[in-house]
């Protein structure tokens, strides 16, 4: 990877600011949204995306976007889109080195 790509990569880097407590454990990093950011092995996807801040995460199939609610596999507010496969609830999946994660996405706008 040539020099210029690599810095574009490099400041395409979300940072974690919003972690009630230091992120502890293996970290690895993942792909939001086409930014990298850290995430440590074992945490799911929500816990990340709060971690940086987002907090509008899905498009349901009116195309409204919303925010996690239960946060425990029941609402399917927070599904997303992982490494192209749709509707994975953030809140039940775990983290896994270079997952790709797009927010607010939805098949039926993609002509799934
Ligand atoms: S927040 Fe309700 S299913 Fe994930």
């Amino acid at each position: 990877m040539d020099q210029y790509v690599e810095l574009m990569e490099h400041n395409k880097k979300l940072d974690r600011k919003q972690d009630i407590v230091p992120p502890s454990g293996q970290f690895t990093q993942v792909w939001i949204d086409d930014q990298r950011v850290d995430a440590v092995l074992g945490e799911n996807i929500l816990s990340v995306l709060f971690a940086v801040g987002k907090n509008e995460i899905a498009q349901n199939d009116h195309a409204k976007i919303t925010g996690a609610y239960c946060g425990m596999g029941i609402c399917h507010c927070c599904n997303v889109q992982v490494n192209g496969k749709h509707k994975m609830k953030a809140c039940q999946t775990l983290i896994e080195p270079g997952m790709r994660i797009n927010t607010q996405t939805n098949r039926l706008e993609e002509g799934f």
